[in-house]
């Protein structure tokens, strides 16, 4: 009976070896879509711009919005992680405003609103920030502005977008992305069931590059 299982175990394993030494036709992800980085990237680097958007250095607000944990992995084509590469996130307050002189928005700016941070992502690729729910200001469905820096390409920008928001239907950036695609820059914000976290949010970037 040992000698039988044991068998049938070795038959399965050399069957599992087989199937792995059978080459595969390479199936490459589809790149995450490029997007224009807009008008309202800062031109002044913050004080502080970690990954936590929803506190300031000095101040002791949290921002006003729905805290949103955010994260995700950066990836190439093949499913492999990319690490070691920064990546930035940027996007209005609460009241629609950037931290940007050619916003010309009157409602008020939180200053508990950090509006860009950055990171980088680590060996499996993975990046995580703490910010709000992005909201609309004229003109836009809520998004999430993104920059990621690989070391031999120019930088690569786009946009998140929040799945099932109606005005994305409406949004001329959001529908410049061929339909098919739509969905590589577009997450779920799920309800998280955390203490002081209103959503999670997880979102994978793939970049094609070339290696360098
Ligand atoms: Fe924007």
């Amino acid at each position: 009976m040992h000698k039988i299982t044991r068998r049938r175990f070795l038959q399965g394993t050399t069957s599992l070896l087989a199937m792995h030494t059978v080459p595969v036709a390479a199936t490459l992800q589809s790149p995450t879509p490029r997007q224009s980085a807009g008008p309202f990237y800062p031109v002044e680097l913050p004080l502080d711009d970690d990954n936590d958007l929803t506190h300031v250095a000095g101040q002791e607000q949290t921002a006003s919005g729905q805290i949103t944990d955010l994260d995700g992995r950066i990836l190439d084509q093949n499913g492999l992680p990319l690490g070691g590469l920064r990546i930035e996130i940027w996007q209005c307050d609460i009241n629609g405003r950037y931290r940007h002189p050619r916003d010309s928005g009157d409602r008020p700016i939180d200053p508990a609103f950090q509006g860009i941070g950055h990171t980088i992502s680590d060996k499996l690729g993975r990046y995580r920030f703490r910010t709000i729910r992005p909201v609309p200001y004229p003109g836009r469905t809520p998004h999430i502005h993104v920059v990621v820096f690989p070391a031999s390409e120019k930088p690569f920008t786009t946009q998140l977008y929040v799945a099932g928001d109606p005005r994305n239907a409406s949004d001329f950036l959001y529908q410049r992305v061929p339909e098919a695609y739509r969905h590589l820059v577009t997450t779920e914000f799920r309800q998280s069931g955390t203490a002081n976290i209103d959503f999670t949010a997880s979102w994978d970037i793939v970049m094609a590059v070339t290696p360098g």
